[in-house]
């Protein structure tokens, strides 16, 4: 077994995963959220480190009761290195270190990202690269082109907020707890999709190829929806209209961009990765939107947001390879993913 861990924000987690002819079978997986940033509305760097502290041993020891295996079984481990809050890194990476040193196995930092573009393999053991995936997370937005596992190809990200940031703070604009996605989803389902029309950001540079063609932003969008609040004279009235009306904008673009991309390479799969990959609206537009020129993957929520399932499904597939780090290791809080290809303005296929 592969034992995978992630400390890279909020989530304390541990995996253990079972190479099967190179497919990741999950034998266990225990994703400790801490709840303490929740007062603050948002993750407070020095606290999460030391929770990360108290809670990482019992995560494990936990994963390996779930599991029904021994240490024994253990023939690796794979760390988020990175990227990621440098503190709450150095607590995964250095029991990561400690626990590999220990049972005399493999070491492996793995790239946060790329975990991201593991988590549908561990649902669907035969999928394969070419895709198109779109990462979306309260860290992250892009576009990425994958010819194979292990090759990324950047095709655009966002200029400014994530995704997953832009529906926190419009959350909180709308009275909701941080994390507020889920939330802004559940409320948008009862708004007037019709009284709002805010701005599809980038929308149009998407006919045009170019630097900005796949690109991404949402700090405009969020503008908007600030204005539209403090313009309300009954926001009770008005949140689930408002939050409708952020969400279409949001979905519109990230699926026409994601749509469009997947047409133009002719690749025959295109999969939503990160936690904003929880939103079904997402899924189900982008499902309906590429309905009978391509598939469309989305895992499992609790494998979207943070999960060491997906560290350790990236970190069996490295570890195949002969990877291995060594034991200087370190943590990076920024770092482009490993085998990342130039990035050529996108052609349309050839027939
Ligand atoms: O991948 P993740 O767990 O952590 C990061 O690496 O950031 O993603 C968390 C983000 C949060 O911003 C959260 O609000 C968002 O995913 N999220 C959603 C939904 N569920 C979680 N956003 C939109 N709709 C949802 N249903
Ligand atoms: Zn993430």
């Amino acid at each position: 077994m592969i034992l995978g861990i992630e400390t890279s924000c909020d989530e304390t987690s541990a995996a253990l995963i079972e190479p099967h002819d190179g497919r990741p079978l999950l034998r266990s997986l225990v994703i400790l959220s801490q709840d303490v940033h929740r007062i603050f509305g948002g993750v407070v760097p020095e606290l999460a480190s030391r929770e990360h502290v108290r809670m990482l041993d019992p995560v494990v020891q936990r994963t390996l009761a779930e599991s029904g295996g021994q240490w024994r079984d253990v023939s690796g481990v794979a760390v988020t290195a990175g990227p990621g809050l440098i503190g709450a890194l150095l607590v995964g990476v250095m029991y990561g270190k400690g626990l590999a040193l220990s049972l005399g196995v493999p070491l492996i930092g793995i790239h946060h990202h790329e975990g991201h573009l593991f988590a549908p393999l561990l649902e669907d053991p035969d999928l394969t690269p070419p895709f198109v995936a779109l990462l979306v997370s309260g860290g992250h937005t892009m576009l990425l082109d994958v010819p194979a596992w292990g090759e990324y190809r950047l095709l655009g990200e966002t200029l400014d907020d994530a995704t997953g940031e832009a529906f926190d703070k419009v959350g909180t604009m709308l009275g909701l707890r941080y994390p507020a996605g889920a939330a802004l989803e559940r409320l948008a389902a009862t708004g007037n999709p019709d009284r709002y029309d805010f701005p599809r950001p980038m929308l149009k540079d998407l006919t045009e190829p170019g630097r900005h063609q796949f690109a991404f932003s949402f700090s405009g969008l969020k503008t908007a929806l600030l204005r539209a609040v403090k313009a309300s004279d009954d926001l009770a009235r008005d949140r689930a209209d408002l939050a409708r009306g952020f969400q279409d904008a949001a979905i519109e673009v990230l699926v026409e961009k994601t749509a469009r991309a997947t047409e133009l390479l002719g690749r025959p799969r295109a999969m939503i990765v990160g936690g904003v990959a929880c939103n079904r609206t997402l899924a189900d537009q982008l499902r309906a939107r590429l309905s009978g020129v391509a598939a469309v993957s989305v895992a499992a929520p609790r494998l979207n947001t943070d999960n060491a399932a997906m560290i350790a499904a990236a970190g069996a597939w490295r570890l195949a390879r002969g990877e291995r780090s060594d034991w200087d290791l370190e943590p990076f809080d920024w770092k482009p993913l490993p085998g990342l290809l130039p990035s050529p303005s996108v052609q349309p296929a050839r027939p």
